[in-house]
């Protein structure tokens, strides 16, 4: 597996593959890789000659009081990962390198980007538009994975992949679950061994609102209340926003017609986690 800590070589390396007529998947990541990361890879592999994963713990889509400084960080565990999975090219560039003092330029993705946890973090999905355009125009792949436990992040990339005209294809995968149900994340490393327990209350919260949808219900405020007792069970756990939204716009639905996206996320200690599922009616 091939390393590139430079813009220079990563993009040399892209343009071998290139010139060697091999179709190119990027798997976009901050590290710390679990089973939900492995899946991308995975599906990446099934679909591309050449896979590149990139991990840079990209600070612009962090607000000030939140967990940059401390975000899990295992460069030697996740090469070895990726080398097992016969990752092509790892990229792994310094903050410097992809923010040089002179970088001020940005992509905001209206509407969207203060929607869901853009309401919650300001500036966040502005960070993530701006790495991942820069990560697209490096790497030049044809194909992009994403994962869909990250369903905003979706939203607002497939909208600028569609408004900027960027010549790739998004992928988007299942969500990754623990055995008992608990979505795969980098921050889970963060719950003790209690907080791990209350997490669990975000997928009991989304289970029971598709039970109710599958009953019948077709009130989207009945259906977030019922998912918010579920929550309001556990006091270790403190809402953040439980919202039901067009998976595309991600404007809230008040009729469920289609598909609709029922999006949760909550504090657990100090720990943000989220969580959804997608209702079809
Ligand atoms: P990160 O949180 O490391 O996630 C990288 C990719 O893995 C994202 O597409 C995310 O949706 C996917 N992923 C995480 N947990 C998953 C799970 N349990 N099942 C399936 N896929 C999962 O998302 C980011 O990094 C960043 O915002 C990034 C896109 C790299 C830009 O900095």
């Amino acid at each position: 597996m091939k390393i590139a800590q430079t813009v220079e070589e990563m993009q040399a390396a892209a343009r071998g593959a290139r010139a060697a007529g091999k179709s190119s998947g990027l798997v976009p990541t901050m590290g710390a890789l679990h089973g939900g990361h492995l899946s991308l890879v995975r599906a990446a592999k099934a679909a591309c000659d050449m896979v590149t994963v990139s991990i840079f713990v990209n600070p612009l889509q962090f607000g000030p009081h939140e967990d940059l400084a401390k975000y899990p960080r295992d460069f030697e565990g996740d090469s070895k990962r990726l080398e097992a999975e016969r990752v092509d090219c790892l990229f792994a560039p310094s903050v410097e390198e992809m923010y040089p003092e002179s970088s001020t330029t940005y992509v905001e993705v209206e509407g969207l980007s203060q929607r869901l946890c853009g309401g919650s973090r300001p500036g966040h999905f502005r960070g993530v538009a701006t790495v991942v355009a820069k990560l697209f125009h490096i790497v030049e792949a044809d194909k992009a994975f994403f994962g869909q436990k990250d369903a905003a992040q979706v939203a607002v990339l497939r909208r600028m992949v569609r408004n900027l005209n960027f010549p790739v294809e998004i992928v988007v995968c299942p969500i990754v679950r623990e055995p008992d149900g608990l979505a795969m994340s980098s921050r889970n490393a963060y719950l003790n061994p209690q907080e791990r327990k209350s997490a669990l209350q975000l997928h009991r919260s989304l289970n029971e609102v598709q039970r109710r949808f599958e009953q019948g219900e077709r009130n989207p405020t009945n259906l977030i209340e019922a998912g918010k007792q579920v929550l309001a069970q556990d006091p270790g756990v403190r809402l953040d926003y439980l919202s039901i939204v067009d998976p595309d716009t991600l404007a809230p639905v008040r009729k469920l017609t289609g598909k609709s996206l029922v999006a949760v996320a909550a504090f657990v200690g100090g720990t943000r986690l989220i969580d959804n599922v997608v209702l079809r009616a």
